[in-house]
C-alpha cells in the first residue's frame, strides 16, 4: 500500500500533521492484512483515526485566516460519510465492501494531503496569513479540490 505514496507528497513540516498522517498510513496498511473476522473491529478504529485527525485539522484551521477551509472541512466530511456508510455494511458482516473502501483511501490520501492539507501547513508554518489575502497554492488548492469533490 505504501508504494502508492510519494513521500514528497506526503511530508507537509508540521510536525503533528505529519506524524498523524504516518500513524495513520500504518493502521491503514495494517488494516489491508487483518483477517475477515478482525477486519471490522479495525475498521471502525480506523474510522475513529480519522476522525481524530480530521478535528484536529480543523481546530487548527479556526485559528488562522485560511482560504480553503470551508472546502477542506467539506472534504474531511465527504469521506467520513463515506466510510460511515461503508461502516454499516461492514457491521452486516459485508467485509469485502470495507475492503473495497480502503482501497480507494490511499489515492483520496496522497490528493487530500498534497492539495488541501499542504495548504494549511503552509498557512501554519507562514502564520496567520492576513484577512482576504490568499496565496497561489491557496487559490491552485481550491482550483483542484473542487474539481474532486465534484468528482467524488
Ligand atoms: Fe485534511
Amino acid at each position: 500500500m505504501r508504494d502508492q505514496f510519494e513521500p514528497r507528497d506526503l511530508i507537509l513540516g508540521v510536525p503533528s500533521i505529519d506524524h498523524s498522517h504516518e500513524a495513520l498510513l500504518e493502521e491503514l496498511a495494517q488494516l489491508a492484512e487483518v483477517p475477515d473476522q478482525e477486519f471490522a473491529r479495525c475498521y471502525l478504529s480506523l474510522v475513529a483515526t480519522l476522525e481524530r485527525d480530521f478535528r484536529e485539522e480543523e481546530r487548527l484551521m479556526e485559528g488562522i485566516d485560511l482560504p480553503s477551509a470551508q472546502l477542506h472541512c467539506e472534504h474531511h466530511a465527504r469521506m467520513l460519510g463515506g466510510l460511515h456508510h461503508v461502516a454499516s455494511r461492514v457491521m452486516e458482516g459485508k467485509v469485502d465492501a470495507g475492503r473495497e473502501a480502503i482501497q480507494l483511501l490511499p489515492q483520496w490520501m496522497v490528493f487530500h494531503i498534497s492539495t488541501l492539507d499542504k495548504a494549511l501547513a503552509h498557512a501554519l508554518r507562514a502564520g496567520k496569513a492576513p484577512q482576504g489575502r490568499k496565496t497561489d497554492d491557496d487559490a491552485d488548492v481550491k482550483d483542484r479540490a473542487k474539481e474532486a469533490v465534484r468528482a467524488a
